[in-house]
Parts: C-alpha cells; structure tokens; sequence
C-alpha cells in the first residue's frame, strides 16, 4: 500500500479478509460507492428472528475499505438489529486498532452498507425502513494523500 501508518489488524483484515462473498437467499443487501474514489462495497445479510446470523461482502475498493467490510461482517454477526444499528464507523476503525486520519472515510462505507443492508430487510419484511437510511455525512470527502495511491 504505501507508508501510511496501519496497524497489524488493518493488516490482517485486508490481506485476510474475512466472509469474502456473498449470501445467495440474503435477507438484506446494502450496496453503496463513492463516486471520487469509484470503490464500491455490496454487503449481504442472513437475518433470523431479527438476528444476523451471517454476513459476507464484496468490496471493490482500497485497503481499508477492505478492511473495514471484513471487520463489519465480523462485528455484525450475532448480533441483533437494535444492536447492529449501533456499530459506528468509528466503532469499526476503533477495533480495526485505528485508521490513519485520512483513510478514516473508507470505513463510513462499511458503516453505510450495513444500514442499508438493514434497511433492505426491514423493507423486504414490510416494515418501515427510514431509521436504518445511513446518518453519517462525514461524507467521504476524498483528499488525496501524495503518500497512498490505493
Ligand atoms: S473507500 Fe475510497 S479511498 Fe478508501
């Protein structure tokens, strides 16, 4: 990547990311994309009596937005909706051992395409979407580090 400081787990979760893929009979599915940087990350959720039972994504995108789709699926599994609704950007990169400050907007996409996902099975069970819609406008403002081409 570049020298931009990462710790080991950043490392770890975008050399070794985990639940690569995607659930086929999904219970929800978050799609979303930057349109500076172009990466995009599609998240898919298995959802049983309100709990997420599985969760897989596909990221086309940088390292740390890799990273932070891995984390997510990690974080999110076992967990209940009001629960997952919780789960942060900043939560993410708190467990992922800290972002570096520029690379910090990458993980507002995990936060996103969780709570789309969310929404997406909220409306795929007839209920009302609208308190999943994403709420961070720490808007994925693209400042070009000379330092990282990822
Ligand atoms: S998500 Fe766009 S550069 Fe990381």
């Amino acid at each position: 990547m570049s020298d931009l400081n990462y710790s080991d787990k950043v490392m770890d979760h975008f050399l070794h990311p985990r639940n690569v893929g995607e659930i086929l009979d999904a219970s929800g599915i978050g799609n979303v994309g930057n349109p500076i940087c172009g990466d995009v990350m599609k998240m898919y959720i298995k959802v049983e009596n309100d709990i997420i039972t599985d969760a897989k994504f596909k990221t086309f995108g940088c390292g740390a937005a890799i990273a932070t789709s891995s984390m997510v699926t990690e974080m999110v599994k076992g967990k209940s909706i009001t629960d997952a609704l919780k789960i942060s950007n900043r939560a993410v990169a708190e467990a992922l051992g800290g972002l570096p400050q520029v690379k910090m907007h990458c993980s507002v996409l995990g936060e996103q395409a969780l709570r789309l996902a969310l929404a997406d099975y909220y409306r795929k069970t007839g209920r009302d979407p609208s308190a999943f819609e994403p709420k961070n406008t720490d808007n994925h403002e693209h400042k070009i580090d000379k330092a990282d081409n990822s």
